[in-house]
């Protein structure tokens, strides 16, 4: 039959999914050539139209499935077509972020600690009274307990560790590594050596252009037998000297701590005047934060002897720190945690 093999030669020479769809409309369309013939056959006698009509079927049976085998055939090209990939072309390139200016320094600072020997942890935010100020040596009617200095958490307080809270310094981490190395020590007899770095989240209700109520604090406690004044200075100085740059200086000054004794507040020398004062500083130098002797009750508190042990620790910020740090020069503290792209793509 010539309209089988013209449409059967003209699909198989289809060029593409277009083509294909013409010829399917040259025989199959309304007024496709198959159709109209088909359609002729009314006036056939009767007793030739069943099988004309059925060898009319066949043939629209070959072409549409010859029709549906070639546009198959069009869809794999298509796939192949996709898949081969040109190496040598020059790709998109992905728009990359950074880590936080925050998470940065908190790693530079775990670097710089554990070098000497620290070891990180991590203790609760949402803590007990008793390890954020009881166990510390602050009297019950301390200021620092004040609604309108801490968070407390509504909540039933513990009839022996007192309200819920969050943690306003990462000083109670002090009293956590304290407690659990002293159930250690009960099960291996070994002597106490603490060299703790406990960096945690802060909370406290302040808010302006130097202070947020969340932030960021880094707490060293070492403790073991002849531990002093000296190691603490020489930490410090290491410290100081790793973070800012070797020609920065560090000093103490005496000050109060409920849970240190001596106490002292610990400074770096200016980087912008180089400690001989500028509008920056106070007379040629910068706060870092607290630091001391632990307390004879505070390591009491935790189960130590302090005829045996003693210890420091220090408290400071890691806001602080990368604020004071050179290059770095951030007017309002409170942009950190803004999730302002155009500040934090500075960095
Ligand atoms: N916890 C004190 C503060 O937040 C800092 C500090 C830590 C002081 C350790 C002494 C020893 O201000």
């Amino acid at each position: 039959m010539t309209i089988k093999n013209n449409a059967v030669s003209l699909i198989l020479d289809a060029g593409d999914e277009k083509e294909l769809e013409e010829i399917k409309l040259q025989f199959l369309g309304k007024s496709g050539t198959l159709t109209l013939a088909m359609k002729e056959m009314a006036k056939l006698p009767a007793e030739k139209r069943p099988e004309i009509g059925q060898l009319a079927n066949e043939v629209k049976q070959i072409i549409e499935e010859a029709i549906t085998n070639v546009g198959a055939g069009f869809h794999t090209q298509k796939i192949e077509k996709i898949q081969k990939i040109d190496v040598t072309e020059p790709g998109i390139k992905p728009s990359l972020g950074h880590l936080h200016l925050v998470t940065q320094a908190i790693e530079e600072i775990t670097n710089i600690f554990e070098n000497i020997g620290f070891t990180r942890v991590r203790y609760p935010e949402i803590e007990y009274d008793w390890y954020a100020f009881g166990a510390l040596n602050f009297p019950d009617n301390h200021p620092a307990r004040d609604d309108w200095e801490t968070f407390f958490i509504d909540q039933e307080p513990d009839p022996k560790k007192g309200p819920i809270l969050l943690t306003p310094h990462t000083s109670s981490g002090q009293i956590r590594e304290m407690e659990k190395q002293v159930e250690e020590q009960k099960k291996t007899g070994n002597p106490i050596s603490i060299k703790m770095l406990n960096i945690a989240k802060t909370y406290r209700r302040q808010s302006d252009v130097s202070h947020v109520p969340m932030f960021h604090q880094f707490e060293t406690l070492v403790i073991g037998e002849n531990i002093s004044i000296t190691h603490l200075k020489g930490v410090l100085d290491y410290f100081v000297k790793s973070y800012f740059g070797p020609d920065r200086k560090s000093r103490i000054r005496p000050y109060h701590f409920q849970f240190t004794e001596p106490s002292f507040e610990t400074d770096v020398s200016c980087g912008v005047c180089n400690g001989k004062g500028c509008k920056l500083c106070k007379e040629g130098w910068l706060e870092l934060g607290g630091a001391g002797m632990v307390h004879p009750n505070v390591l009491r508190n935790c189960g130590l002897d302090p005829s045996i042990y003693t210890g420091f620790a220090s408290g400071w910020g890691v806001e602080r720190v990368l604020t004071m740090k050179e290059g770095i020069e951030i007017d309002d503290i409170r942009l950190l945690y803004s999730n302002k792209l155009e500040f934090l793509e500075q960095f």
